[in-house]
């Protein structure tokens, strides 16, 4: 009995038959690299290197470094932000500015640390001068994301600003009208809250952010919302 497809493809060969292969199965042949774009089945290794040789979009041309993402790949906590800023860029790791420092500060005001969750973006890349990311940037770094989710597992998940939380709930909505409301991203909870930058700008709502940390500590604990 024929087995694969491989051996399917060898046997016709060897027949003398023609066998047509749609191009993107046969770029995928001849490319290592593009035929490991089913991330759906990567370790975490696999996935680094997926991420750090990525080439699906224009951002690669720009950026100094991919940034993958940091923590515990068993984490009950997942953090996700918009895309790396200068800094990120230059380290190579996420929320390592201004507004990581009030990130490490709001993870520790609920008894959580850097180190304790993972944290990871909608974006691996940089968006020049920090502009939003594009459609296509950001569904062309889905994959790499949703099995970021997959590999942690996390008991909650925070969309930290507009771009996160439009991003993983696919709204259009405000982040004020999506914060405060229990949201599911393949079963595990969601909760929106402001972006940390937007809070260093508008200190007046760090008591709503407080708020929204509240409530996914009593998710991630397992209490009602
Ligand atoms: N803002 C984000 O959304 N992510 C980062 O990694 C840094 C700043």
């Amino acid at each position: 009995m024929i087995q694969t497809e491989h051996q399917r493809r060898a046997y016709l060969e060897a027949l003398g038959i023609d066998v047509w292969v749609p191009r993107d199965q046969a770029d995928m042949q001849d490319n290592p690299v593009a035929a490991e774009q089913d991330e759906t089945k990567l370790d975490w290794q696999q996935l680094r290197e997926a991420v750090a040789a990525c080439t699906r979009c224009i951002l690669h041309e720009s950026r100094t470094q991919t940034v993958f993402g940091v923590g515990d790949p068993d984490a009950d906590w997942m953090i996700i932000g918009e895309a790396p800023g200068a800094e990120e860029d230059r380290r190579g790791e996420p929320f390592v500015g201004r507004a990581g420092k009030l990130l490490d500060e709001m993870l520790r005001a609920i008894g959580q640390k850097r180190e304790s969750v993972f944290i990871a973006n909608i974006l691996k890349c940089r968006p020049p001068n920090n502009r939003d990311p594009k459609a296509d940037e950001a569904s062309s770094c889905r994959g790499y994301l949703e099995r970021q989710i997959d590999l942690v597992s996390p008991k909650i998940i925070l969309a930290a600003g507009r771009i996160a939380a439009q991003q993983l709930l696919g709204t259009d909505a405000p982040v004020g009208r999506l914060r405060g409301k229990l949201h599911h991203l393949r079963e595990i909870p969601v909760v929106v809250t402001y972006h940390p930058a937007y809070l260093l700008r508008s200190p007046s709502q760090k008591r709503k952010a407080w708020d929204d940390l509240c409530m996914a500590k009593r998710l991630a604990d397992g209490s009602p919302a």
